[in-house]
């Protein structure tokens, strides 16, 4: 990975965590993926500088994360340990923000997720979080997803039927109702594999992960739905209508902040 790149994705990181992470932040959802290791070097820095609640507790999304978060001396909580945040409300959110990475994020903030396979627990805790605030370098920031990332959506699937609904995802439509929903006729569905062709890929969660190709994405949302309705289809690893904020770190050093 190149500097530029790699400093694009702290750059990115750091201003997210200044502007989110205030003292009055309880709960902190903690994404995965490479960015994320920056979101939490600069946790590790406001600690240090005493600016982060003293009784701040992250939420982690994956095994990795969970050993960022215990590196860098915080406190880490489970989604369901907690309690909900505005419970008179009637609400179901027990996350203050959650800091996370994307794949690609298009012009209204859909993004796609999941190339480091942790999308199943990133959404649950986005989906219980008031905010989700994405960081990425700038090769992830797109109009439409699929022109920047060209490896597929990631699907986590149940290892018992990962043939089937191979078969089945690329016998999806790519009309409905007279509108385009993404690109290509005939989408190619891919079982993700480890390095070295040492079998496929199994996540934290003990599935697997297809890939779907299918070009531009032209309607996320009806997309994550269509995909989603498959038996076996855990999680879809497109986030439609969640982020409330995208932060892109550029090349000559400026940060874009999407809203
Ligand atoms: C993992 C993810 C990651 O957040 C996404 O792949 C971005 O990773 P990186 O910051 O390494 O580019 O969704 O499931």
């Amino acid at each position: 990975m190149s500097d530029l790149v790699e400093q694009s994705k702290r750059s990115a990181a750091f201003a997210a965590v200044d502007k989110h992470v205030l003292p009055s932040v309880r709960v902190l959802g903690i994404g995965s993926g490479s960015t994320v290791v920056y979101a939490v070097d600069r946790l590790l820095e406001l600690k240090n500088n005493n600016q982060l609640n003293p009784k701040l507790v992250c939420v982690p999304t994956s095994f990795q994360s969970k050993q960022l978060i215990a590196d860098a001396g915080l406190q880490a909580a489970d989604l369901d340990d907690l309690p909900i945040l505005d419970d008179a409300q009637g609400g179901f959110t027990s996350i203050d923000v959650t800091i996370d990475g994307a794949d690609e994020v298009d012009s209204e903030l859909n993004a796609i997720k999941g190339g480091g396979g942790a999308h199943l627990r990133e959404k649950l805790v986005a989906n219980a979080s008031n905010k989700l605030v994405l960081i990425a370098d700038y090769r992830k920031d797109s109009q439409v997803l699929g022109e920047k990332w060209s490896k597929g959506i990631p699907v986590e699937v149940s290892p018992l039927a990962w043939r089937t609904i191979t078969r089945q995802l690329e016998h999806m439509p790519c009309m409905q109702k007279g509108s385009r929903l993404f690109e290509d006729e005939h989408p190619v569905a891919n079982l993700r594999q480890a390095v070295r062709k040492a079998g496929p890929v199994v996540t934290d969660n003990g599935n697997f992960i297809l890939d779907v190709c299918v070009g531009n994405i032209y309607d996320p949302p009806a997309v994550e739905r269509l995909f989603k309705m498959i038996p076996g289809v855990i999680e879809v690893g497109i986030f439609s209508n969640m982020a409330s904020e995208a932060w892109f770190g550029n090349s000559d050093g400026s940060i874009v902040c999407r809203i």
